[in-house]
């Protein structure tokens, strides 16, 4: 079978070990309360990342086409990476034990429910649209942590940070490749989707009572980015899939420089 997804490939021991610890040097060194935040933003972006083998699992039960399945072994690969790379983070950030977050990730398996957002993932072609929804959207946000949070606590970290970023970014790429590939008649539903997905998103975090399930998961964070973040966000997926054109290079780096009135970051 011909490959239409590409993945990025680095060692998660080589980045940032097991046992990594922080210098002291650099809390010091770090502007006020970054540390603080970035430990509230970890505390709940490890766990994010874990959700990914919850969503594999239901879309394999639910069944996908063979392309699809290539792709998602890549994707799950790389997010459960991320997942132990954030909790190497974590602990070295923090003090968490990895026993601790144990507990912490089985706790949050027995709240999972994906009722929520089950009637948008109707077809296969609206699956990957939501997961390049998702993805798009981590990529800008992690990007926005990377030079807020991950670049002041030592090499090791910040290298984690920009893996992310990339992976991120492919994985979106990989989804808007595969909806290219297999779904071309289904381009003209795009844009409604979307909005579909927007609106969702916006009641969820209205009612604050959904999470993990990986998709449209950062619902509560919605102050932490610009108001025009998903039409922004939604039309970039539009262009990489050549029905829209491109945002101004202003519009796409508001989305990861922007940050509330009087703050040097974005808080968590
Ligand atoms: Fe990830
Ligand atoms: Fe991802």
């Amino acid at each position: 079978m011909a490959t239409f997804t590409q993945q990025n490939h680095w060692d998660l021991d080589t980045v940032i070990a097991v046992d990594h610890a922080i210098d002291p040097e650099y809390f010091a060194n770090a502007p006020e309360q970054v540390a603080e935040n970035f430990e509230r933003l970890l505390s709940r972006d490890v766990f994010s990342e874990a959700d990914a083998q919850f969503l594999y699992d239901w879309l394999l039960e639910r069944g996908v086409s063979p392309a699809f399945r290539q792709m998602l072994d890549h994707w799950l690969e790389d997010e459960l990476k991320h997942y132990q790379s954030l909790r190497r983070c974590y602990r070295a950030l923090s003090g968490v034990t990895y026993a601790e977050m144990d507990q912490e990730a089985e706790a949050r398996a027995k709240k999972r429910n994906i009722e929520p957002i089950a009637d948008l993932l109707v077809d296969e072609f609206s699956i990957l649209l939501m997961l390049a929804y998702d993805e798009i959207g981590s990529t800008y946000s992690y990007r926005r942590d990377l030079a807020e949070f991950y670049c002041h606590f030592g090499r090791e970290i910040a290298k984690v940070g920009q893996h992310l970023v990339r992976d991120e970014g492919q994985h979106f790429s990989n989804a808007a490749e595969l909806i290219l590939t297999l779904y071309p008649e289904r381009l003209k539903d795009v844009s409604a989707t979307l909005a579909k997905f927007d609106v969702r998103e916006k009641q969820l975090a209205r009612t604050g009572s959904y999470h993990g399930t990986f998709f449209l998961d950062h619902a509560q964070e919605q102050a932490r980015f610009p108001t025009d973040f998903n039409a922004v966000t939604m039309q970039v997926i539009q262009a990489r899939l050549g029905i829209a054109a491109m945002p101004s290079q202003e519009k796409v780096k508001r989305l990861w420089q922007w940050k509330p009135k009087g703050c040097q970051f974005v808080p968590v």
